[in-house]
């Protein structure tokens, strides 16, 4: 009888532990009577009056309940049709709490615009779970973006009582929570993701989204190392790095023509873009951005590389000139020379950049903040080179880090699992523009530092070139002297919004 006891005790002790072992499961539910009232004062000082929901679990196999839910924010007089402003706050690949919105940043401006606002979290690389005495991984590649997924189909499922309209969702996210963004605004309804949204119990709605806001996005990670030294591998930083660092500078600078030729982008007037022109293609993106800084009255110095057209020796230094007094018989635009015909056609063109010396730019940017190490993101025992972020965030639930490219697993002596293959496809979103059976976002603004180094400029150039090229509608610069950052020039992102949205 004793043992019989004894054992039946034991029976239900195993019992209970495989019970605190499973996943908890919640059912999906929003509570409109749920809400609580608060404010948040604008920087202008206006005051924005909201309804906060939060803790909206966004799975029903909640896994890690420290970041698989939401917190939503209707501001007041938000009606059904309001746009969904979906905000992450992931960071260098790590795990995101659901946050609260910010009067600085563009979750409190989506706020004061009379949007509804969605600060879903999201696991990452550095979250973990206990289960008996192990320590599990929870939000390895690409876990993140499925909770984001899984955040977009709870909004769709409970559009009928959320206010906003879940047609119109906004994704933003900077750095890698600009590559999620991306990665939400270029993935939608790929089949890819069902079967492992399924298992989380995402509710079974689309995924797809309205725009997509890309500040600085840390992305196409398979290629980002390539990219990265052939745009910086000349630099005066580079060289003076050991010769073994110089090879594999160059090795990888050398597999970038191929990548960006298998691309088989295209300019706005269609003329092909290949490894020959395509330098010139980012120069003038960078002259452009540049000439409107000029324009709204910065100083442009042509010791970093600019050539100014004959014009500036006349203007004042602060424009970008030389300050030269200019000669009596040269008019200025729309004044009569002495004797001769109007001047209105002619352009003033000292204001004008007229050229970019990219070898001299790349330095400057290179001696504003260092550059990453060779290479600068599938580092892990390149070399004898550490793990970088980007290898933890491809690890598996022990914690591993794990090399990513085919090329840094040859050179650690290793090859890439068919798993770490797929996470890293499916957390590119190169691989999903133009594809039949995804629904990319109509809409992207996409911005990307002209001194900004922790990615180089062929990644958000590729992005937006290609999102142009399957015709989407793209707003992208390379903003002047902007290093690595996001959320700003929030009147031209707002005004941007407005015009993509349906007139009323
Ligand atoms: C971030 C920055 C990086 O340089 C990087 O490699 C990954 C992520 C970030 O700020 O999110």
């Amino acid at each position: 009888m004793k043992k019989l006891v004894v054992a039946s005790l034991a029976m239900m002790f195993a019992l209970s532990i495989s019970a605190t072992k499973k996943a908890k499961t919640i059912p999906l539910q929003f509570n409109p009577t749920n809400g609580v009232k608060a404010s948040l004062t604008m920087p202008n000082g206006n005051v924005v009056n909201y309804t906060a929901y939060t803790k909206l679990y966004f799975v029903t196999n909640v896994e890690d309940s420290t970041y698989q839910y939401m917190n939503i924010f209707v501001p007041e007089g938000a009606s059904q049709d309001a746009p969904i402003f979906l905000r992450t706050y992931v960071g260098g690949y790590m795990a995101s709490e659901a946050g609260y919105p910010q009067a600085q940043d563009a979750s409190g401006r989506a706020l004061a615009e009379g949007y509804v606002l969605a600060i879903p979290g999201s696991r990452g690389r550095s979250s973990t779970v206990t289960k008996g005495k192990k320590t599990i991984y929870t939000g390895r590649a690409p876990k993140a973006l499925l909770d984001l997924k899984a955040a977009i189909r709870y909004l769709r499922h409970f559009d009928q009582l959320i206010p906003g309209d879940a047609e119109k969702i906004i994704t933003d996210g900077t750095s890698a929570g600009g590559a999620m963004s991306s990665l939400m605004g270029a993935t939608g309804n790929n089949p890819a993701y069902a079967p492992l949204l399924k298992a989380m119990g995402a509710a079974d709605e689309r995924d797809d989204v309205f725009a997509s806001v890309c500040f600085c996005p840390i992305t196409d990670l398979d290629h980002a190392d390539m990219a990265y030294e052939w745009l910086y591998g000349n630099t005066d930083s580079r060289k003076s790095l050991s010769t073994t660092k110089q090879t594999l500078t160059q090795e990888l600078a050398s597999q970038f023509p191929a990548y960006l030729n298998s691309l088989h982008l295209k300019k706005t007037d269609g003329t092909p873009i290949n490894a020959d022109n395509y330098l010139d293609y980012i120069k003038q993106i960078i002259i452009k951005s540049a000439q409107e800084a000029k324009d709204a009255g910065a100083d442009i110095p042509d010791s970093i590389g600019f050539s100014f057209s004959s014009e500036a020796n006349f203007q004042a230094p602060v424009n970008g000139g030389m300050g030269k007094k200019r000669p009596m018989d040269m008019p200025r635009m729309g004044k009569k020379p002495m004797g001769g015909m109007p001047m209105m056609m002619q352009k003033r063109v000292g204001e004008y950049i007229t050229d970019l010396d990219m070898a001299k730019y790349l330095n400057y940017v290179v001696n504003t903040q260092p550059l990453k190490s060779v290479p600068a993101f599938d580092s892990y025992h390149v070399d004898g080179a550490e793990a970088s972020a980007e290898n933890s965030e491809f690890g598996n639930t022990q914690g591993s880090n794990v090399n990513f490219t085919v090329w840094s697993a040859a050179k650690a002596g290793t090859t890439l699992s068919d798993e770490v293959k797929e996470n890293a496809r499916l957390l590119n979103p190169m691989n999903f523009i133009g594809d039949e059976s995804t629904t990319v976002a109509p809409h992207w603004y996409i911005r990307h530092g002209a001194r900004d180094r922790d990615t180089s400029f062929p990644i958000s150039v590729n992005l937006a070139t290609k999102l142009q090229n399957s015709g989407k509608d793209v707003n992208f610069k390379l903003p002047w002297n902007r290093p690595h950052s996001g959320d700003y020039s929030l009147n031209e992102l707002f005004s941007w919004i407005k015009s993509i949205l349906p007139a009323k």
